[in-house]
């Protein structure tokens, strides 16, 4: 099949380049020329692991190509893959002008039979928006030209966005039209696996389960982390809970994973954007609104443990930080604890010595050049010399550590754990202070 995908940020890139692995002809669009040329020389703007390999394969058989000549794109395939960012708005809203500039695009230039997919996260009624746009270029140009809007929102896990791709636990598509089902199932008839979890639907519910997937997931961790913060209170080990509660299939394990709280750039846009859109239909989405207050809050807890250790002293003080990014095995840094925290530390005077095996660029990109900040070459290289260690990502080269090394590099002994890595015994007996989440280790 002949597929366009406008947009080559991180849903387009993985769509197109997954897509076109299993035999499509896919023409990526983007209006950032600089991106486009990088993408056809091979160099990959975000790191993903092993998209670097598939979309250089894929380019050099010919099946994967890249544009920013919008006509041609709109021409290329029936299939129109919209994957534009929607950045929220002041008020927490998604940001449609992309999408819809994309919509005009596609009303300009169609000559033929289109499918215009939405894959980025739009808002419920994005669709009908989109085909109103189409609807209207088309009339300005007074051409009648049959199209079909349809949402096909993604469900990829940064990190893991090639497997969850191939693997993933369903395909939703929201469509009312026959003609789209049976397209849609060509196009995605490749991944055998995938085809019995090809879920078709109404197009409000597909564009409404994104969200809800999302704002499910956001509202177990911000429960789990509510419990971290009880038990710690009370003298209970959050991670045998989690454990007593995980082994109930009805709760299960995933996604209960107390820590720093949920960054990254979906959970909090989204479960603002949702909380916005109850909002819009005059319903009080409270607890959305609870998920996103939790969630705030245990980002700041990781200051909050450091300033109480340093009995609220920590001006002059030099602070290592291990991992930046939101999550292991991403570069991705926004909405990351690690923000907060660096941002929390400078205000109060205090520096930052960091590591992170894959965010160091990302994080100058972001900060620049500062005299508080020092991004050291090594996980060892980063404690040298500092007073405590904060950890804000679970990478796996954290999990091993010698805690009797750590201490003496510490000037003092404080090591503040947001992920639950180690066994508190362990790093206690080496005679640091160790306070985790929710570990019965309240200050
Ligand atoms: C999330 C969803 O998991 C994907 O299904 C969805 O497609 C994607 O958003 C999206 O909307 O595009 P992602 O943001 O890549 O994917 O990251 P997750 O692996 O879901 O982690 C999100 C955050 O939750 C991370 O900060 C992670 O540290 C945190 N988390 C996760 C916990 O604190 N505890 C847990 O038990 C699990």
């Amino acid at each position: 099949m002949k597929i366009t995908i406008f947009g080559t940020g991180y849903v387009g890139l993985v769509t197109g380049a997954c897509l076109a692995d299993v035999g499509h002809d896919v023409l990526c669009m983007d209006v950032d020329a600089d991106k486009v040329a990088r993408l056809e020389a091979g160099d990959i703007p975000i790191y993903e692991p092993g998209l670097e390999e598939l979309v250089t394969h894929n380019t050099a058989s010919g099946r994967l190509s890249f544009t920013t000549d919008a006509a041609r794109a709109v021409e290329f395939g029936t299939l129109q893959f919209i994957a534009v960012g929607t950045p929220p708005d002041e008020d927490g809203s998604a940001d449609l002008q992309y999408v819809l500039s994309v919509a005009r695009t596609i009303g300009q230039h169609m000559n033929d039979f289109k499918v215009v997919i939405d894959k980025s996260t739009v808002p419920v009624g994005t669709a009908d928006r989109v085909r109103h746009t189409i609807g209207e270029v088309l009339e300005q140009r007074g051409a009648s030209l049959e199209f079909e809007v349809c949402s096909n929102p993604e469900f990829l896990k940064e990190g893991a966005a090639i497997e969850d791709f191939s693997h993933g636990a369903r395909i939703v598509v929201g469509t009312d039209s026959e003609r789209v089902r049976e397209l849609m199932r060509d196009c995605y008839g490749p991944y055998i696996r995938l085809q019995e979890k090809l879920m078709f639907m109404d197009v409000r519910a597909a564009e409404l389960t994104k969200y809800a997937a999302n704002a499910m997931l956001a509202t177990k961790i911000s429960f789990m982390n509510e419990i971290a913060n009880l038990a710690e209170r009370l003298g209970a080990d959050v991670e045998q809970v989690r454990r007593g509660i995980g082994s109930d299939p009805r709760i299960g394990y995933h996604f209960i994973y107390p820590g720093c709280g949920y960054g990254g750039s979906c959970f909090p846009k989204d479960v603002r954007a949702l909380t916005r859109t109850a909002g819009d239909v005059d319903y009080q989405a409270e607890l959305l609104s609870a998920v996103e207050g939790v969630n705030q809050r245990q980002k700041q807890t990781l200051f909050d443990k450091l300033e109480r250790a340093f009995d609220g002293d920590l001006a002059g003080r030099t602070i290592a930080v291990w991992g930046l990014s939101f999550k292991p095995n991403t570069d991705d840094m926004r909405d990351a604890p690690s923000r907060l925290l660096m941002e929390s530390l400078w205000r109060v005077g205090a520096r930052v010595r960091a590591f992170d095996p894959e965010a160091m660029d990302e994080c100058r990109r972001i900060y620049g050049q500062r005299d508080d900040l020092t991004l050291a070459e090594t996980r060892e290289a980063a404690v040298e010399g500092a007073d405590a260690l904060v950890i804000c990502t679970e990478w796996k080269v954290f999990r091993m550590v010698d805690f009797d090394w750590l201490k003496d590099q510490l000037g003092m002994p404080v090591v503040v754990d947001g992920r639950n890595l180690y066994n508190p015994e362990t790093v206690r007996r080496a005679g640091l202070m160790y306070y985790a989440v929710g570990r019965g280790d309240s200050l």
